[in-house]
Protein backbone atom coordinates (compact mmCIF):
# COMPACT_ATOMS: atom_id res chain seq x y z
CA UNK A 1 0.00 0.00 0.00
CA UNK A 2 1.07 3.26 -0.83
CA UNK A 3 1.55 6.38 1.66
CA UNK A 4 -1.24 8.11 -0.38
CA UNK A 5 -3.63 5.20 -0.41
CA UNK A 6 -3.12 5.67 3.66
CA UNK A 7 -3.82 9.32 3.47
CA UNK A 8 -7.19 8.93 2.04
CA UNK A 9 -8.62 5.75 3.73
CA UNK A 10 -11.36 6.28 6.26
CA UNK A 11 -11.23 3.38 8.05
CA UNK A 12 -8.46 1.61 8.10
CA UNK A 13 -7.02 -1.86 9.61
CA UNK A 14 -3.82 -2.11 10.12
CA UNK A 15 -2.66 -5.91 10.34
CA UNK A 16 -4.73 -6.06 12.51
CA UNK A 17 -5.32 -9.21 15.11
CA UNK A 18 -7.54 -10.29 17.39
CA UNK A 19 -7.91 -13.29 20.16
CA UNK A 20 -10.82 -13.64 23.33
CA UNK A 21 -8.62 -15.69 24.97
CA UNK A 22 -5.21 -15.43 24.27
CA UNK A 23 -4.42 -18.30 21.90
CA UNK A 24 -6.69 -18.78 19.22
CA UNK A 25 -6.70 -15.80 16.71
CA UNK A 26 -9.97 -15.03 15.51
CA UNK A 27 -8.80 -12.16 12.80
CA UNK A 28 -5.48 -12.98 11.22
CA UNK A 29 -3.65 -9.81 10.02
CA UNK A 30 -6.30 -8.24 8.36
CA UNK A 31 -5.59 -5.18 6.28
CA UNK A 32 -7.99 -3.10 5.00
CA UNK A 33 -8.23 0.25 3.74
CA UNK A 34 -11.79 2.10 2.77
CA UNK A 35 -12.47 5.40 1.44
CA UNK A 36 -15.02 7.66 2.61
CA UNK A 37 -18.26 7.32 0.80
CA UNK A 38 -17.77 3.33 -0.18
CA UNK A 39 -20.26 0.58 1.04
CA UNK A 40 -17.94 -2.27 1.64
CA UNK A 41 -19.56 -5.76 2.78
CA UNK A 42 -17.65 -7.93 4.92
CA UNK A 43 -19.26 -11.63 3.82
CA UNK A 44 -18.33 -14.96 4.68
CA UNK A 45 -19.56 -17.88 6.79
CA UNK A 46 -20.40 -18.06 10.29
CA UNK A 47 -17.90 -17.61 12.89
CA UNK A 48 -15.19 -16.29 10.13
CA UNK A 49 -14.79 -12.65 12.50
CA UNK A 50 -16.83 -10.65 10.85
CA UNK A 51 -19.18 -9.49 13.77
CA UNK A 52 -15.58 -9.23 15.68
CA UNK A 53 -13.93 -6.66 12.86
CA UNK A 54 -17.48 -4.81 13.29
CA UNK A 55 -17.37 -4.54 17.42
CA UNK A 56 -13.37 -3.52 16.98
CA UNK A 57 -14.24 -1.02 14.41
CA UNK A 58 -17.19 0.58 16.59
CA UNK A 59 -15.10 0.50 19.64
CA UNK A 60 -16.95 -2.66 21.48
CA UNK A 61 -13.43 -4.73 21.23
CA UNK A 62 -9.85 -4.04 20.78
CA UNK A 63 -7.34 -5.35 18.65
CA UNK A 64 -4.83 -7.89 19.96
CA UNK A 65 -2.38 -6.62 17.75
CA UNK A 66 -2.49 -3.65 14.66
CA UNK A 67 -4.44 -0.69 14.61
CA UNK A 68 -7.73 0.54 13.64
CA UNK A 69 -7.66 4.04 11.95
CA UNK A 70 -10.63 6.27 11.55
CA UNK A 71 -10.33 9.30 9.44
CA UNK A 72 -6.25 8.77 10.14
CA UNK A 73 -6.70 8.61 13.86
CA UNK A 74 -6.48 5.65 16.03
CA UNK A 75 -9.96 4.83 16.93
CA UNK A 76 -9.00 3.87 20.65
CA UNK A 77 -7.82 7.65 21.18
CA UNK A 78 -11.51 9.18 19.62
CA UNK A 79 -14.27 9.32 22.39
CA UNK A 80 -17.35 7.40 21.57
CA UNK A 81 -19.20 10.54 21.08
CA UNK A 82 -17.14 12.09 18.45
CA UNK A 83 -17.20 8.53 16.44
CA UNK A 84 -19.73 9.91 14.85
CA UNK A 85 -20.64 5.68 13.79
CA UNK A 86 -24.54 5.10 13.54
CA UNK A 87 -25.40 0.90 14.01
CA UNK A 88 -27.18 -1.53 13.49
CA UNK A 89 -27.25 -4.77 14.69
CA UNK A 90 -29.62 -7.92 14.63
CA UNK A 91 -30.88 -7.62 17.98
CA UNK A 92 -30.51 -4.01 18.67
CA UNK A 93 -32.46 -3.30 21.41
CA UNK A 94 -34.93 0.16 20.93
CA UNK A 95 -35.56 1.91 24.16
CA UNK A 96 -38.73 -0.05 25.61
CA UNK A 97 -40.69 3.36 27.81
CA UNK A 98 -39.93 5.59 24.61
CA UNK A 99 -42.21 5.33 21.71
CA UNK A 100 -40.64 5.44 18.13
CA UNK A 101 -40.23 9.15 17.20
CA UNK A 102 -38.82 9.63 20.84
CA UNK A 103 -36.42 6.57 20.11
CA UNK A 104 -35.53 8.47 16.72
CA UNK A 105 -35.29 11.79 18.63
CA UNK A 106 -32.82 10.31 21.40
CA UNK A 107 -29.51 10.62 19.24
CA UNK A 108 -30.43 14.30 18.13
CA UNK A 109 -31.15 15.31 21.45
CA UNK A 110 -27.86 14.49 22.75
CA UNK A 111 -26.39 16.17 19.51
CA UNK A 112 -28.22 19.29 20.52
CA UNK A 113 -30.84 19.67 17.68
CA UNK A 114 -33.82 22.08 17.78
CA UNK A 115 -37.32 20.73 18.13
CA UNK A 116 -38.71 21.68 14.79
CA UNK A 117 -35.31 20.23 12.89
CA UNK A 118 -35.53 17.13 15.34
CA UNK A 119 -38.98 16.64 13.81
CA UNK A 120 -38.24 17.25 10.90
CA UNK A 121 -35.38 14.62 10.50
CA UNK A 122 -37.48 11.82 12.57
CA UNK A 123 -40.05 12.39 9.96
CA UNK A 124 -37.35 12.01 6.97
CA UNK A 125 -36.34 8.55 8.50
CA UNK A 126 -39.58 7.55 9.32
CA UNK A 127 -40.66 7.68 5.97
CA UNK A 128 -37.40 6.20 4.63
CA UNK A 129 -38.62 2.75 6.13
CA UNK A 130 -41.83 3.41 5.53
CA UNK A 131 -43.26 3.65 8.98
CA UNK A 132 -44.55 6.98 8.68
CA UNK A 133 -47.69 6.31 10.21
CA UNK A 134 -46.02 4.41 13.61
CA UNK A 135 -44.33 7.57 15.16
CA UNK A 136 -46.33 7.16 18.38
CA UNK A 137 -46.12 3.49 19.17
CA UNK A 138 -43.98 1.46 21.61
CA UNK A 139 -41.46 -0.96 20.15
CA UNK A 140 -43.59 -4.15 21.67
CA UNK A 141 -46.57 -2.91 19.18
CA UNK A 142 -44.09 -3.41 16.24
CA UNK A 143 -43.45 -6.66 14.53
CA UNK A 144 -39.89 -7.67 14.64
CA UNK A 145 -39.33 -6.48 11.31
CA UNK A 146 -41.03 -3.49 12.15
CA UNK A 147 -38.94 -2.65 14.97
CA UNK A 148 -35.66 -3.67 13.14
CA UNK A 149 -36.91 -0.84 10.60
CA UNK A 150 -36.92 1.46 13.46
CA UNK A 151 -33.27 0.65 14.65
CA UNK A 152 -31.97 1.14 10.73
CA UNK A 153 -34.05 4.48 10.81
CA UNK A 154 -32.59 5.54 14.55
CA UNK A 155 -28.88 4.41 13.09
CA UNK A 156 -29.53 6.76 10.24
CA UNK A 157 -31.69 9.51 11.79
CA UNK A 158 -28.19 11.83 12.38
CA UNK A 159 -26.68 11.24 9.06
CA UNK A 160 -23.58 9.64 10.50
CA UNK A 161 -20.44 9.48 8.09
CA UNK A 162 -19.74 5.95 9.11
CA UNK A 163 -22.10 3.14 9.69
CA UNK A 164 -21.85 0.13 10.68
CA UNK A 165 -24.54 -2.82 10.10
CA UNK A 166 -24.71 -6.57 11.05
CA UNK A 167 -26.98 -9.06 9.74
CA UNK A 168 -29.77 -6.01 9.66
CA UNK A 169 -32.30 -7.81 7.08
CA UNK A 170 -31.65 -11.26 9.01
CA UNK A 171 -35.62 -11.20 10.59
CA UNK A 172 -37.56 -9.99 7.14
CA UNK A 173 -39.10 -11.68 5.23
CA UNK A 174 -38.13 -11.78 1.54
CA UNK A 175 -39.64 -8.91 -0.20
CA UNK A 176 -39.13 -6.63 2.45
CA UNK A 177 -35.34 -7.89 2.50
CA UNK A 178 -35.09 -6.82 -0.65
CA UNK A 179 -36.81 -3.82 -0.47
CA UNK A 180 -34.58 -2.52 2.30
CA UNK A 181 -31.66 -3.77 0.38
CA UNK A 182 -31.91 -1.13 -2.16
CA UNK A 183 -33.52 1.52 0.46
CA UNK A 184 -30.22 1.26 2.55
CA UNK A 185 -27.89 1.09 -0.56
CA UNK A 186 -29.90 4.40 -2.25
CA UNK A 187 -29.53 5.80 0.55
CA UNK A 188 -25.60 5.41 2.03
CA UNK A 189 -24.82 6.94 -1.60
CA UNK A 190 -27.59 9.71 -1.88
CA UNK A 191 -26.37 10.57 2.25
CA UNK A 192 -22.50 9.80 1.47
CA UNK A 193 -22.48 7.33 4.15
CA UNK A 194 -19.24 5.04 4.79
CA UNK A 195 -21.01 1.98 4.93
CA UNK A 196 -19.46 -1.12 6.87
CA UNK A 197 -22.01 -3.68 6.09
CA UNK A 198 -21.85 -7.78 7.76
CA UNK A 199 -23.61 -10.48 6.01
CA UNK A 200 -23.67 -14.45 5.17
CA UNK A 201 -25.77 -14.14 2.45
CA UNK A 202 -24.02 -14.02 -0.83
CA UNK A 203 -26.86 -12.23 -2.96
CA UNK A 204 -27.24 -9.27 -0.77
CA UNK A 205 -23.32 -8.52 -0.56
CA UNK A 206 -23.32 -8.87 -4.64
CA UNK A 207 -26.55 -6.68 -4.74
CA UNK A 208 -25.77 -3.69 -2.57
CA UNK A 209 -21.33 -3.49 -2.22
CA UNK A 210 -19.11 -1.54 -4.00
CA UNK A 211 -16.86 -4.17 -2.85
CA UNK A 212 -17.18 -6.80 -0.90
CA UNK A 213 -14.06 -8.75 1.29
CA UNK A 214 -14.71 -12.34 2.08
CA UNK A 215 -13.75 -13.41 5.24
CA UNK A 216 -12.73 -17.54 6.04
CA UNK A 217 -11.35 -18.07 9.55
CA UNK A 218 -10.18 -14.54 10.34
CA UNK A 219 -8.85 -13.75 7.27
CA UNK A 220 -10.04 -11.86 3.91
CA UNK A 221 -9.67 -14.21 1.01
CA UNK A 222 -10.48 -11.96 -1.37
CA UNK A 223 -11.62 -8.33 -1.64
CA UNK A 224 -13.10 -6.69 -4.63
CA UNK A 225 -16.13 -5.52 -6.71
CA UNK A 226 -18.81 -8.18 -6.98
CA UNK A 227 -18.65 -8.50 -10.73
CA UNK A 228 -14.69 -9.11 -10.19
CA UNK A 229 -15.31 -11.58 -7.25
CA UNK A 230 -17.80 -13.69 -9.28
CA UNK A 231 -16.06 -13.72 -12.50
CA UNK A 232 -12.30 -13.88 -11.25
CA UNK A 233 -12.59 -15.67 -7.43
CA UNK A 234 -8.90 -15.75 -7.12
CA UNK A 235 -9.66 -18.88 -4.90
CA UNK A 236 -11.07 -22.15 -4.07
CA UNK A 237 -13.33 -20.90 -1.41
CA UNK A 238 -13.84 -17.99 -3.17
CA UNK A 239 -15.77 -19.42 -6.05
CA UNK A 240 -17.76 -21.98 -3.61
CA UNK A 241 -18.43 -19.94 -1.91
CA UNK A 242 -20.17 -16.64 -4.37
CA UNK A 243 -22.61 -18.17 -6.53
CA UNK A 244 -23.24 -21.07 -8.22
CA UNK A 245 -20.24 -23.22 -8.95
CA UNK A 246 -19.23 -26.18 -10.72
CA UNK A 247 -15.93 -27.93 -9.51
CA UNK A 248 -14.24 -30.84 -11.55
CA UNK A 249 -11.23 -32.37 -9.58
CA UNK A 250 -7.63 -32.84 -12.09
CA UNK A 251 -3.95 -32.23 -12.18
CA UNK A 252 -1.98 -30.31 -14.20
CA UNK A 253 0.07 -31.69 -17.08
CA UNK A 254 0.66 -27.94 -19.04
CA UNK A 255 1.14 -24.70 -17.32
CA UNK A 256 2.00 -21.24 -19.44
CA UNK A 257 1.06 -17.93 -18.39
CA UNK A 258 -2.65 -17.65 -19.88
CA UNK A 259 -3.33 -21.66 -20.52
CA UNK A 260 -2.54 -24.66 -18.88
CA UNK A 261 -4.18 -28.33 -19.69
CA UNK A 262 -5.74 -30.09 -16.72
CA UNK A 263 -6.21 -34.50 -16.42
CA UNK A 264 -9.26 -34.29 -14.65
CA UNK A 265 -9.62 -37.39 -12.69
CA UNK A 266 -11.56 -39.23 -14.81
CA UNK A 267 -9.08 -39.38 -17.99
CA UNK A 268 -10.04 -36.52 -19.76
CA UNK A 269 -8.04 -33.54 -20.83
CA UNK A 270 -9.51 -29.82 -20.59
CA UNK A 271 -7.70 -26.38 -21.32
CA UNK A 272 -8.05 -24.01 -18.25
CA UNK A 273 -7.12 -20.47 -17.36
CA UNK A 274 -4.40 -20.83 -14.90
CA UNK A 275 -5.43 -18.64 -11.20
CA UNK A 276 -3.67 -20.25 -8.99
CA UNK A 277 -1.48 -23.22 -10.18
CA UNK A 278 1.79 -22.92 -11.08
CA UNK A 279 3.70 -26.16 -11.58
CA UNK A 280 2.93 -29.52 -13.50
CA UNK A 281 1.63 -31.82 -11.24
CA UNK A 282 -0.13 -29.74 -9.02
CA UNK A 283 -3.77 -31.13 -7.92
CA UNK A 284 -6.71 -28.68 -9.01
CA UNK A 285 -10.21 -27.63 -8.87
CA UNK A 286 -11.49 -26.51 -12.26
CA UNK A 287 -14.73 -23.89 -11.76
CA UNK A 288 -17.12 -23.13 -13.97
CA UNK A 289 -20.04 -20.69 -13.73
CA UNK A 290 -23.58 -23.08 -14.53
CA UNK A 291 -24.16 -19.93 -16.77
CA UNK A 292 -21.13 -20.21 -18.76
CA UNK A 293 -22.18 -24.07 -20.06
CA UNK A 294 -23.78 -24.11 -22.80
CA UNK A 295 -25.33 -27.58 -24.15
CA UNK A 296 -27.60 -25.90 -27.31
CA UNK A 297 -25.72 -27.44 -30.21
CA UNK A 298 -26.62 -24.52 -32.17
CA UNK A 299 -25.14 -22.11 -30.14
CA UNK A 300 -21.95 -23.60 -29.16
CA UNK A 301 -19.27 -21.79 -30.16
CA UNK A 302 -16.27 -23.31 -32.44
CA UNK A 303 -13.96 -22.75 -30.03
CA UNK A 304 -15.77 -24.43 -27.08
CA UNK A 305 -14.07 -27.16 -25.30
CA UNK A 306 -16.77 -30.32 -25.49
CA UNK A 307 -17.52 -32.86 -23.36
CA UNK A 308 -19.89 -35.59 -22.98
CA UNK A 309 -22.47 -35.27 -20.04
CA UNK A 310 -25.50 -37.65 -19.00
CA UNK A 311 -28.71 -35.66 -17.68
CA UNK A 312 -29.89 -36.47 -14.11
CA UNK A 313 -32.34 -34.06 -13.18
CA UNK A 314 -34.61 -31.56 -14.90
CA UNK A 315 -35.80 -28.55 -11.66
CA UNK A 316 -38.44 -26.14 -12.45
CA UNK A 317 -37.74 -22.99 -11.09
CA UNK A 318 -40.25 -20.37 -12.79
CA UNK A 319 -37.65 -17.75 -14.84
CA UNK A 320 -35.29 -20.66 -15.22
CA UNK A 321 -34.69 -23.98 -15.78
CA UNK A 322 -31.80 -25.86 -14.25
CA UNK A 323 -30.46 -29.39 -15.01
CA UNK A 324 -28.26 -32.06 -12.94
CA UNK A 325 -26.08 -33.52 -15.07
CA UNK A 326 -23.15 -35.92 -14.65
CA UNK A 327 -19.76 -34.93 -16.76
CA UNK A 328 -16.45 -36.75 -16.01
CA UNK A 329 -17.31 -38.09 -12.59
CA UNK A 330 -18.91 -34.85 -10.63
CA UNK A 331 -22.72 -36.37 -10.48
CA UNK A 332 -23.47 -32.41 -9.22
CA UNK A 333 -23.01 -30.70 -12.48
CA UNK A 334 -25.27 -27.58 -12.68
CA UNK A 335 -26.16 -26.11 -16.14
CA UNK A 336 -29.22 -23.31 -16.70
CA UNK A 337 -30.92 -21.82 -19.10
CA UNK A 338 -33.67 -19.02 -19.03
CA UNK A 339 -36.98 -20.39 -19.64
CA UNK A 340 -37.36 -18.60 -23.51
CA UNK A 341 -39.78 -20.23 -25.98
CA UNK A 342 -37.42 -21.87 -27.61
CA UNK A 343 -35.44 -23.09 -25.13
CA UNK A 344 -34.07 -26.76 -24.64
CA UNK A 345 -35.73 -29.11 -22.19
CA UNK A 346 -32.99 -31.64 -20.99
CA UNK A 347 -34.99 -35.53 -20.36
CA UNK A 348 -33.28 -37.15 -17.37
CA UNK A 349 -31.36 -40.48 -18.95
CA UNK A 350 -30.73 -38.50 -22.04
CA UNK A 351 -26.57 -37.88 -22.98
CA UNK A 352 -25.98 -34.53 -24.73
CA UNK A 353 -22.76 -32.70 -25.54
CA UNK A 354 -21.61 -30.28 -23.43
CA UNK A 355 -19.51 -27.30 -24.06
CA UNK A 356 -17.22 -24.22 -22.68
CA UNK A 357 -14.88 -22.05 -23.52
CA UNK A 358 -11.10 -22.58 -21.66
CA UNK A 359 -11.06 -18.87 -20.57
CA UNK A 360 -14.39 -19.87 -18.37
CA UNK A 361 -13.27 -22.68 -16.78
CA UNK A 362 -10.93 -21.46 -13.82
CA UNK A 363 -7.79 -23.95 -12.63
CA UNK A 364 -7.83 -23.00 -8.96
CA UNK A 365 -6.05 -24.68 -6.08
CA UNK A 366 -7.54 -27.91 -4.89
N1 LIG B 1 -17.04 -12.34 23.07
C1 LIG B 1 -16.43 -13.44 22.61
N2 LIG B 1 -15.66 -14.21 23.44
C2 LIG B 1 -15.02 -15.30 22.98
N3 LIG B 1 -15.07 -15.74 21.70
C3 LIG B 1 -15.81 -15.02 20.84
C4 LIG B 1 -16.52 -13.84 21.24
N4 LIG B 1 -17.16 -13.34 20.16
C5 LIG B 1 -16.86 -14.17 19.13
N5 LIG B 1 -16.05 -15.19 19.52
C6 LIG B 1 -15.48 -16.24 18.65
O1 LIG B 1 -14.74 -15.62 17.63
C7 LIG B 1 -14.92 -16.25 16.37
C8 LIG B 1 -15.45 -15.24 15.35
O2 LIG B 1 -16.75 -14.85 15.76
P1 LIG B 1 -17.56 -13.70 15.05
O3 LIG B 1 -16.69 -12.51 14.88
O4 LIG B 1 -18.83 -13.52 15.81
O5 LIG B 1 -17.86 -14.35 13.62
P2 LIG B 1 -19.00 -14.04 12.55
O6 LIG B 1 -19.59 -12.71 12.85
O7 LIG B 1 -18.27 -14.07 11.24
O8 LIG B 1 -19.98 -15.15 12.64
C9 LIG B 1 -15.88 -17.41 16.63
O9 LIG B 1 -15.12 -18.57 16.78
C10 LIG B 1 -16.56 -17.01 17.93
O10 LIG B 1 -16.96 -18.16 18.66
MG1 LIG C 1 -21.64 -12.29 13.28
Amino acid sequence: MTDTAVDEAFVQFDRVQKSYDGEILVVKDLNLSMPKGEFLTMLGPSGSGKTTCLMMLAGFETATHGEILLDGQPINNIPPHKRGIGMVFQNYALFPHMTVAENLAFPLEVRKMGKSERDQKVKRALDMVQMGDFGGRRPAQLSGGQQQRIALARALVFEPELVLMDEPLGALDKQLREHMQFEITRLAHDLGITTVYVTHDQTEALTMSDRVAVFEDGRIQQLAPPDELYEEPANSFVAQFIGENNTLLGEIVEVGTDSCVVKLDSGELIDALPVNVSNVGDRTKVSIRPERVEFNKDRLNPNAHTIKAEVKEFIYMGDIFRFRLSVAGNDDFIVKTRNAPDAVKLTPGETIEIGWLPQDCRALDA
